[in-house]
């Protein structure tokens, strides 16, 4: 391990070690406010495949990349997917994951070498807020496009005037150091062709605002049944969308052409 993923390592498994009761619950709660504020990337993701026609929960196997507890996975299993793998670098976070949702598969990844998963060995390859803790975030997307056969997902922060002015530039715990890597369409297109050498990957950017923890502590300030607080949060987002083009947050998508590469063999 570089000493980037060692110190990342370490933070995990420090961070996923604490047992505070309820420390993990917004990952698998009910709540239709919280749901909705966690969930809404997400479910922009599946649209956006579904849109396309290469969404398909009953056959297709997804494998999620610096997935922590598994939130993304019980997402996906309430979606009817019935073939999916938790990954990530912290053995603790892991463990909270199989105790919280058996219906997920976990697999112990690091997420810029998976030299273990052959070509194209998940049909879906998915990210949410992982790659950015990454000392090479690229790596980290290269090799989801070297294991995924159909779709790849990188839902990580989007770059841009207001997104520097309200996120952070470093992220910082302890010893834990990370760069907030922050995508656009650019980047996404250009390692994405770097890597597959195709002009026939169909690359998809979409950008919007995110922020659910901000947005939950406005709403939830309302003195409001929850279903109003929801509504608000519907409201707020609802605004924010007619400024989408400034959003501090990017769901990108990269659809496999099938068959190898013309230039080299970089599988599906
Ligand atoms: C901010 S958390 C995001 C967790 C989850 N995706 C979510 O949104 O709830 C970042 C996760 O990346 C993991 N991570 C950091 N470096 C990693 C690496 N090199 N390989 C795999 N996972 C890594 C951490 O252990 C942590 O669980």
């Amino acid at each position: 391990m570089s000493d980037g993923i060692k110190m990342q390592h370490e933070r995990a498994n420090r961070l996923h070690g604490d047992s505070t009761e309820g420390l993990w619950d917004y990952h698998y709660t009910r709540d239709p406010l919280i749901r909705y504020l966690r969930d809404r990337r997400l479910h922009r993701a599946l649209t956006e495949l579904d849109n396309r026609g290469r969404l398909d929960v009953a056959t297709q196997s997804v494998l999620l990349v610096c997935a922590g507890v598994g939130g993304e996975g019980t997402f996906l299993a309430n979606q009817g997917f019935v073939d999916v793998t938790v990954s990530d670098l912290s053995e603790k976070a892991l463990g909270l994951c199989r105790r919280f949702d058996k219906r997920l598969k976990t697999r112990f990844l690091n997420a810029e070498q998976m030299s273990e998963i052959e070509d194209g060995g998940y049909d879906v390859v998915l990210v949410q807020d992982g790659l950015h803790h990454l000392p090479r975030p690229i790596s980290g997307f290269t090799e989801m496009l070297r294991v995924a056969s159909n779709a790849v997902v990188v839902i990580e922060p989007h770059t841009g005037l207001v997104a520097r002015a309200i996120g952070k530039t470093w992220e910082i715990d302890g010893e834990a150091v990370n760069y907030v890597f922050r995508w656009n369409r650019n980047i996404l297109e250009q390692a994405t062709r770097s890597y597959l050498l195709r002009n026939d990957a169909e690359v998809i950017s979409c950008r919007f605002f995110d922020h659910n923890l901000v947005v939950n502590r406005l709403v939830s300030k309302l003195r409001l049944p929850r279903r109003l607080q929801l509504l608000a949060a519907r409201c707020v987002y609802r605004l924010l969308d007619l400024v989408a083009p400034m959003g501090n947050m990017m769901v990108g998508i990269v659809l496999k052409p099938s068959g190898p590469s013309p230039q080299r063999l970089v599988g599906h």
